[in-house]
């Protein structure tokens, strides 16, 4: 059985003050659901939020980190240094990470290895542009970013990746993807894994989807058979808000 999970990526938002009041908002909120919850702080704030959960049902992810081990790389963060807060979960990929930092296929797939020889679990972000979608290339885009970043994996390694579908077009914009499109892309994904790995491989896979998720639609996107959870925007910065969508499946 598939893991359901639903992560809140806080991106750069929330200092200290607003972390910690937000992470009371959330300790305070009910979950009904099965899904696991993670949310992903800020680095400064990761400290703070892994001791203030260590308690409840929610996992303190990071938003990035560096392929190297360490060294001479300024402002970067390490697998290593997240570990040693206690951080098991890095999100590695995102669309604004390829947007604004260019970080590339080939860096993604250094990223993802040393975060699997860390033990980690990723968190690995995809997704195509509007203008490939308008050009019917949307599996093409997907298929090229998955391949390149992940297929030098073992089947095994799969046991710590989780997948999150994120169309560039739908992230922050109010636009989101149909359910039907949602589960269009997530089969062909799961399938494109069963061709290049197994079928152990392509059903044990998390795939979520990410992108204007909110309680209005959560329910619709989460009843699609490919659909294992969702990462979240905008909507994670509100505490019930976050759970209404935790609360969908
Ligand atoms: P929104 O939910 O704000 O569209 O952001 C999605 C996202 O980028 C999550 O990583």
């Amino acid at each position: 059985m598939r893991k359901q999970i639903v992560a809140g990526n806080w991106k750069m938002n929330n200092g200290l003050i607003q972390t910690k009041s937000l992470i009371v908002e959330l300790k305070q909120q009910t979950k009904t659901s099965n899904a696991e919850v993670m949310i992903a702080p800020t680095f400064t704030n990761l400290w703070h939020a892994f001791e203030a959960t260590r308690q409840d049902d929610i996992e303190v992810i990071a938003q990035n980190m560096h392929f190297a081990e360490n060294g001479a790389y300024t402002g970067e963060i390490s697998a290593g240094m997240l570990k040693s807060l206690g951080i098991q979960t890095v999100i590695l990929g995102h669309s604004e990470r390829r947007a604004y930092y260019n970080e590339t296929d080939e860096a993604l797939a250094k990223k993802v290895s040393t975060a699997l020889e860390n033990e980690m679990r990723v968190i690995f972000c995809f997704g195509e542009e509007l203008s490939d979608r308008k050009a019917g290339k949307q599996e093409d885009v997907v298929k090229s970013q998955l391949v390149n970043a992940l297929c030098h994996l073992k089947a095994q390694d799969f046991k710590h990746i989780v997948l999150a579908y994120e169309p560039v077009w739908a992230i922050g914009t109010g636009e989101t993807a149909t359910p039907d499109q949602a589960q269009e892309m997530h089969a062909f994904i799961r399938n494109l894994f069963r061709d290049r790995y197994n079928d152990e491989v392509a059903e044990n896979l998390s795939i979520l989807y990410g992108g204007s998720v909110k309680p209005s639609n959560a329910k619709e996107i989460f009843s699609k058979p490919d659909v294992d959870g969702g990462l979240i925007g905008g909507a994670s910065l509100k505490a019930e808000d976050f759970y209404a969508i935790v609360n969908a499946f």
